[in-house]
């Protein structure tokens, strides 16, 4: 018999609007697919708080977009993985659940034992899931965690191209200026702003992000447990954040049509 769970939308949240970048990836590839986006802006950012405060945070999020009806959850959200995807797993084992984390793995698999600087929030550099993934390529490539606290509030505040933001991007790579090959955007709200930093990094750099490969996990788990939607419309994409305020909302519809640029590869 048919699952009348499959119509049901697909949950995604962030600590913002960084998980937007997630959600375009998703639409792109599930654009039959209902979702509902939440955004935490209130609480943003996550990435220089106390483990156990993002922990509490996180755990709310999926509830309360399993409240709204969500088939299955996209934690879009970097430093909510690193912090809490196992324990969410443990809490919802019935329910596809899939995090993101830093894209090292198709980076360090270049050819030529590549210099990567991963760009992340502080607690995303700091934890367990982070260096685990570092010690696995290490052999293959030379890999520089770099934190990047203040990057996040540029893009919250929706400015993804201001001279102050470049000031900010130039400042933060000019130490590895003509001495890396790849730039891991290792937190989702980094995408809005990879114009600039390809731009202040040159063009010789290859950027990857994780976005693609979560969107692709998301689309595996739920085809694997029957779940997938059978529309064959557009989707409806619902935002709600936790500032309840209209220009969060208008601003996560900007961001939404947004170009991203993300760099696809199979892995
Ligand atoms: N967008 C988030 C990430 O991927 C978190 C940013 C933050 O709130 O610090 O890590």
């Amino acid at each position: 018999m048919d699952n009348p769970k499959r119509a049901q939308p697909i949950g995604v949240f962030d600590s913002g609007m960084g998980g937007i970048s997630v959600l375009k990836e998703l639409y792109k590839i599930m654009p039959g697919e209902h979702y509902i986006y939440f955004g935490d802006s209130k609480n943003a950012p996550y990435g220089t708080k106390p483990l156990e405060e993002i922990r509490r945070l996180t755990i709310r999020n999926v509830e309360f977009l399993l409240e709204q009806g969500a088939k299955g959850i996209v934690v879009a959200c970097n430093t909510a993985t690193a912090a809490a995807v196992r324990i969410l797993r443990t809490l919802h084992p019935d329910i596809p659940l899939v995090g993101i984390e830093p894209a090292i793995k198709p980076a360090a698999l270049q050819p030529g034992h590549p210099t990567i600087l991963v760009m992340a929030t502080p607690m995303t550099i700091q934890g367990k899931k982070y260096k685990n993934l570092m010690a696995n390529y290490e052999a293959q490539a030379e890999i520089i965690g770099l934190p990047c606290p203040g990057l996040v509030e540029f893009v919250e505040s929706g400015n993804t191209d201001g001279d102050d933001l470049r000031a900010f991007l130039e400042n933060l790579l000019a130490p590895y200026a003509g001495t890396i090959d790849s730039i891991v955007l290792g937190c989702t709200h980094y995408p809005f702003v990879r114009r600039l930093i390809q731009e202040i990094a040159g063009e010789h750099v290859q950027i990857f992000d994780g976005g693609f490969g979560t969107a692709r996990e998301m689309r595996r788990r739920l085809e694997e447990a029957g779940l997938l939607s059978e529309n064959t419309k557009d989707g409806i994409v619902t935002f709600e954040n936790s500032l309840a305020k209209e220009e969060e909302i208008e601003l996560s519809k900007t961001l939404f049509q947004k170009k991203t640029h993300t760099f696809r590869i199979n892995y």
